[in-house]
Order: structure tokens, then C-alpha cells, then sequence
């Protein structure tokens, strides 16, 4: 499922948390698994990430097929890679916590991997990010970009 942010919570460990409705497919598959996976697309993907967001996946029988994205497994752990992502972090779930109507989850970060347009710092000649301007509006990217 797409999410509007994830933040970096620990370097050493690496953590990372996103927040989701508990009432979300995907909530209730990480939950069960003790694991996600963290896949960072780009414009190229705006038209699968819209259909990520309008069909849930206790309707299909496999989401990321039906939004026409390939994927395999981790390196590490055993969760869905989106491929051509720009960056993936494999996690496993350490901790969640309920604010308000959303679980806040946490995962350490157990594998990295970013395309060849990151060096240390991201390329956006390469690497064109979507921006979130509120989903009436859909998503878009920077201009010229
Ligand atoms: C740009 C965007 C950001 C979203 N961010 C979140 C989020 O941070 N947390 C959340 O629970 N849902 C978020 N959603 C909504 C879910 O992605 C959406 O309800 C999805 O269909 C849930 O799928 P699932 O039931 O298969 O898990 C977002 C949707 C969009 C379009």
C-alpha cells in the first residue's frame, strides 16, 4: 500500500517507521508476518501507486500483479521487492504502537539496496521523486523534472 511518509527513526540499529490504519490489508499482513518491506518508486510509477491506493488486497488475489508491477523476494527476509524501486528496505516489525486511529510501526532495517542513481546523494536527473500535493490532486513531481 502507498504511504504519504516514512521516517528515519535510529542509525545504529538502522529503524524506520511508517503509520498505517489498522484496518489496511497490508497493516494486518505486517502484523501477521513480523516484517515489511519498504520499496521507494518514482514518476514512473504514478499510475501503479494510484491503483496500489484504490483497490484494497483483501480483494485481489495479488495487488502488486494487478497494479502491473514485477516483484521478488528479499535478500534477507521474506517480503515482497518491488522491482525497478528506486531504493527497497527489507524490515522486520520491532515495535507498534497506536496513535490516534493509526499503528505507528517500526522496523530495523535488516537489507538496503538503491539504484545506481544514488551515489551517496540522489541524482534527480535520474531519479524523478513524486511529490504528495493531496491525492484529489494526484501525484506529481518536481516541474522540468
Ligand atoms: C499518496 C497516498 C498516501 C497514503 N498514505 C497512507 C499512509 O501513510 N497510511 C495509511 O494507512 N494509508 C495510506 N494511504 C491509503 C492506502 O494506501 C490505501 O487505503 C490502500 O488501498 C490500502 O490498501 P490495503 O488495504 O491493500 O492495505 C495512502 C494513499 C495515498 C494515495
Amino acid at each position: 500500500m502507498p504511504v504519504v511518509s516514512y521516517t528515519s527513526v535510529s542509525d545504529v540499529p538502522p529503524m524506520v517507521a511508517v503509520s498505517s490504519a489498522p484496518s489496511h490489508y497490508t497493516c494486518k499482513l505486517v502484523l501477521e508476518a513480523g516484517s515489511f518491506s519498504l520499496c521507494i518508486l518514482d514518476r514512473d510509477h504514478a499510475g501503479a501507486i494510484a491503483r496500489l491506493a484504490s483497490v484494497s488486497g483483501a480483494k485481489v488475489e495479488d495487488k502488486l500483479r494487478d497494479a502491473r508491477l514485477k516483484y521478488s523476494k528479499g535478500e534477507v527476509l521474506k517480503v515482497p521487492v518491488i522491482q525497478g524501486a528506486a531504493a527497497t528496505l527489507e524490515c522486520s516489525l520491532k515495535e507498534k504502537r497506536r496513535f490516534g486511529d493509526h499503528l505507528l510501526l517500526v522496523g530495523q532495517v535488516r537489507a538496503a539496496r538503491a539504484a545506481d542513481a544514488f551515489d551517496g546523494f540522489w541524482d534527480f536527473a535520474r531519479y524523478r521523486p513524486l511529490l504528495y500535493t493531496g491525492w484529489r490532486e494526484g501525484l506529481t513531481t518536481l516541474p522540468g523534472s
